[in-house]
């Protein structure tokens, strides 16, 4: 290697993007759906956008892919300003960007040929292309056999496999996803997501997903950003945002996959259940094992029972909270607790209780 790392830019560039609707009648106010964002994606990347209904999600990737204004600010996709392009050139921009959403928006009247022989027609694809094209496509999300059909004879998976070869038809070199898995139950959730997984590694597309389901951003996201009333709260690698979210409404949706300390009432249930100290780790080291911790107990002759929480995996890093009950001699119980906390932070809950 002679040449020096050349640094990679960004496919997406957002800077300082505002976006304020009119007000909806005479009385209403104009709202700011997207108020003064930044954002960078780098190609090859899955950045997840993650917020309640009416955080501005929907709309942020309305202004990626041009469908609507920005009121100011800048949007680069691929090298391209789209802030200010005439209709034919952003034809030109969409063409690299591929879209699925929730409720699929496939053409009911026609088969799934017929949906993805759309894309390639606008693309200005040959007729005598298109055979060869769509069977491929058909093949990768693994629906060899539904080219005649219509999408009312397919079920929701099978509609957004759909929606995702017609996306990809014009081989997209970004894809934005706008809530693509929330008409889906968690086993077809699982597996689009799979698929949108292998469109990442196979491709190397770029993937900006919304949602508002965290399991989406554990299974798919490298990055997270969090929107609320139209900002960017927080952002960063999937990892770090889950196991130190820092502002309310990140703390909010992490806790929905993660297990922190167990609440009040099944504390209460627990200490039916077990006899012992209750303590909760935090694996969040990627160094620290749970087998470490275990390897420590023993040693001070110290046994416990795994009585609340769980450990994920997340972007191949083992990532959690346990609460254990200790059993053992007071004074072996606390010096191992020393040795412990010299490993993950440990709630003490027992203490946590009598403050
Ligand atoms: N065309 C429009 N005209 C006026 N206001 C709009 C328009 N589109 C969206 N808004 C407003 O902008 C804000 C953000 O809406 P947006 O649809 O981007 O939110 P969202 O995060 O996608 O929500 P959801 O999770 O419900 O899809 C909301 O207050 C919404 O009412
Ligand atoms: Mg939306």
């Amino acid at each position: 290697m002679t040449s020096p790392a050349t640094a990679q830019a960004p496919l997406i560039r957002l800077e300082e993007v505002t976006k304020v609707y009119p007000g909806r009648g005479r009385q209403s106010s104009p709202v700011t759906a997207v108020d003064g964002v930044s954002l960078e994606v780098m190609p090859g990347e899955i950045q997840a956008i993650v917020g309640y209904s009416g955080a501005g999600k929907s709309t942020l990737v309305r202004l990626i892919n041009a469908l609507e204004p920005a009121t100011s600010g800048s949007i680069t996709v691929d090298g391209t300003e789209v802030v200010g392009l005439s209709e034919r050139q952003l034809r030109h921009l969409r063409l690299r960007i591929g879209m699925i959403f929730q409720q699929f928006n496939l053409f009911d009247s026609r088969t799934v040929w017929g949906n993805l022989a759309y894309p390639l027609h606008v693309a200005g694809v040959p007729k005598s292309e298109h055979q060869q094209r769509i069977s491929e496509l058909l093949h990768f999300v693994g629906l060899p056999d539904k080219a005649h059909v219509y999408p009312g004879h397919l079920s929701g998976g099978q509609k957004q496999r759909v929606g995702i070869a017609r996306a990809l038809a014009t081989n997209p070199t970004l894809l934005l996803a706008d809530e693509a898995t929330s008409a889906l139950d968690p086993e077809t959730t699982g597996e689009v997501l799979e698929l949108l997984n292998r469109v990442n590694a196979e491709f190397g597309t770029t993937i900006v997903v919304i949602t508002h389901e965290m399991e989406v951003v554990r299974e798919l996201a490298d990055k997270v950003a969090v929107m609320e009333a139209g900002r960017i709260v927080e952002s960063g690698p999937v990892f770090e945002v889950f196991s130190k979210p820092v502002q309310p409404v990140t703390r909010r949706f992490v806790g929905t996959v993660v297990d922190d300390l167990p609440p009040g009432p099944v504390l209460e249930a627990l200490r039916a259940r077990h006899t012992g100290r209750f303590v909760t780790l935090a694996f969040h080291d990627p160094e620290v094992r749970q087998s470490d911790v275990y390897a420590v107990l023993a040693r001070h002759g110290v046994g416990f029972e795994l009585i609340y929480g769980g450990i994920e995996e997340i972007q191949g890093v083992t990532f959690g909270n346990l609460t254990l009950a200790l059993v053992g001699a007071d004074d072996a119980v606390e010096q191992a607790l020393a040795d412990v906390r010299g490993l993950v932070p440990v709630t003490d809950l027992d203490r946590l209780e009598e403050d």
